[in-house]
């Protein structure tokens, strides 16, 4: 298709295993999904000071922070959330490209999407972590008020409300932030990288 409108791939002249052999680590992505006020992007944030405090070329991609730039023009119907997650994968995969420690929290709601985005990256370079909250937890903590608004009427289209999560059926890792600490959740994802050789 790309040859039809004249684009052609150009390889790197650095390549991904030559900036991973100078970072000292492989490089992946690891996909925090779950419902709003699941703790995704808390998850994300601190697993990664811990990685950057060891040396590790790390990176968040926050769903909040990159809707304010990259993906403005994005609401929240289905189709823009696709596209959300179709262009995030394709910037995942070059962060990967170029040796990071990748931390993506997007809600990420369809198991198509994130099934699309673990193609695009590969088994060996996609781990998809699952931030298991019931929805009663995530509605009492409600970090910005949004579960209030949604009630309301004033937010259409939200998750869990009028807007559906499809619970992965096969993540690589499940943290469980509704029994859980910040700190035990950490040191399990820790675990989890070390057991698979990752870091
Ligand atoms: S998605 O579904 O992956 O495209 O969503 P994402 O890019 O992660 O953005 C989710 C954050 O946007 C805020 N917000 C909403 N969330 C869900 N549904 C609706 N309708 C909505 N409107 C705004 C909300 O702050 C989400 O942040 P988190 O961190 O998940 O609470």
């Amino acid at each position: 298709m790309a040859s039809d409108r004249n684009i052609v791939w150009h390889d790197a002249s650095v390549s991904k295993e030559e900036q991973q052999e100078r970072n000292g680590h492989k490089s992946f992505v690891l996909w925090f999904t779950g419902l709003s006020g699941s703790g995704k992007s808390t998850l994300a944030n601190a697993l990664t000071r811990k990685l950057f405090e060891n040396d590790k070329k790390v990176y968040v991609l926050d769903g909040d922070n990159i809707r304010h730039g990259l993906n403005k023009d994005l609401g929240f119907n289905d189709d823009d959330r696709k596209e959300n997650i179709r262009r995030i994968g394709e910037v995942a995969k070059l962060f990967v490209d170029a040796g990071h420690v990748v931390s993506t929290a997007f809600i990420s709601p369809f198991r198509e999407d994130r099934d699309t985005v673990r193609e695009l990256l590969g088994e060996s370079e996609f781990l998809e972590v699952y931030v298991k909250c019931n929805l009663d937890t995530c509605e009492q903590r409600d970090p910005k008020g949004l579960y209030k608004k949604a009630r309301k009427g004033e937010i259409p289209n939200f998750t869990g409300i009028d807007s559906p999560y499809e619970e992965p059926e096969n993540p690589e890792i499940v943290v469980e932030s509704d029994s859980q600490n910040v700190e035990e959740s950490v040191e399990q994802l820790l675990r989890e990288l070390k057991k698979r050789d990752l870091i």
